[in-house]
């Protein structure tokens, strides 16, 4: 199935809205449980210091989750669309005690003015398929990442067909709203296939370091440490 994208800004208050109050349980447990897994570096975040980046936060369900498991690291949640940010704003406001710990950041990647290899960890949930130009993510990463640095990115992956496509939504998005239900399905078609994240892997110089695992019937992730 050929690869339709999506516009890439999440930007509409009501889109925003339902996003937030979708229950993404099930993918942002398994984003927690491969980083927690993977991530050689995790018992570095139980002290102060430790540096990580949330790459399009969303409504920051992700950078919450992540503080309260390493409540001593800090975490800087960038996504380009205000309206996230406004609901990533009222659920950091109700975590009074990790709120300290998390800077939100409106910024569209690319974006220099983030920083220069100052990130000790670099998180992404479900960010590659909105980018009209991939690269754009792992050439970020580079940026942001300080050598060593450890990545998880992970992301829906595109069905071969758009029967499989119908299929998913009606196994995870059945009682959605038609909003979320529309959502889901131009993310799906605007997805890549785990050999394309490979190709843009190869191209931006890191498939030494990073692997990428198809890690449910419709998640794909990619992680490692950025180059030293
Ligand atoms: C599907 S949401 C994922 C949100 C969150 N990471 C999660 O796991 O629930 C994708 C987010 O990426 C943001 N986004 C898309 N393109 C972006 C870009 N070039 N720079 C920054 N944010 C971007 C969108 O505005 C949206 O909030």
């Amino acid at each position: 199935m050929q690869r339709r994208p999506e516009p890439e800004l999440m930007d509409t208050p009501e889109q925003a809205e339902a996003y937030a109050r979708a229950d993404f349980r099930n993918s942002n447990d398994l984003f927690m449980r491969l980083l927690d897994q993977h991530w050689p570096e995790r018992g570095m975040a139980r002290r102060e210091g430790c540096k990580a980046i949330d790459l399009g936060c969303g409504p920051a369900d992700i950078v919450l989750r992540f503080l309260r498991a390493w409540p001593k690291a800090e975490c800087t949640a960038v996504d380009g669309a205000a309206a996230m940010l406004a609901e990533a704003q009222r659920l950091l406001d109700a975590a009074e005690d990790l709120k300290t710990h998390a800077r939100l950041v409106q910024a569209t990647l690319p974006d220099p003015s983030l920083g220069q290899q100052c990130f000790d960890l670099i998180l992404s949930n479900s960010l590659l398929h909105h980018l009209h130009q991939p690269e754009v993510l792992w050439d970020s990463l580079r940026q942001l990442g300080r050598p060593g640095a450890f990545v998880l990115v992970m992301d829906l992956m595109r069905p071969p067909e758009p029967s499989w496509v119908e299929a998913l939504l009606q196994t995870y998005a059945a009682k959605e709203p038609e909003v979320l239900r529309a959502d889901f399905r131009h993310s799906l078609r605007a997805a890549f296939e785990p050999a394309e994240v490979q190709a843009q892997l190869r191209a931006a110089g890191l498939a030494d370091t990073l692997e990428v695992r198809v890690v449910s019937d419709r998640h794909l992730a990619v992680w490692g440490q950025l180059p030293e």
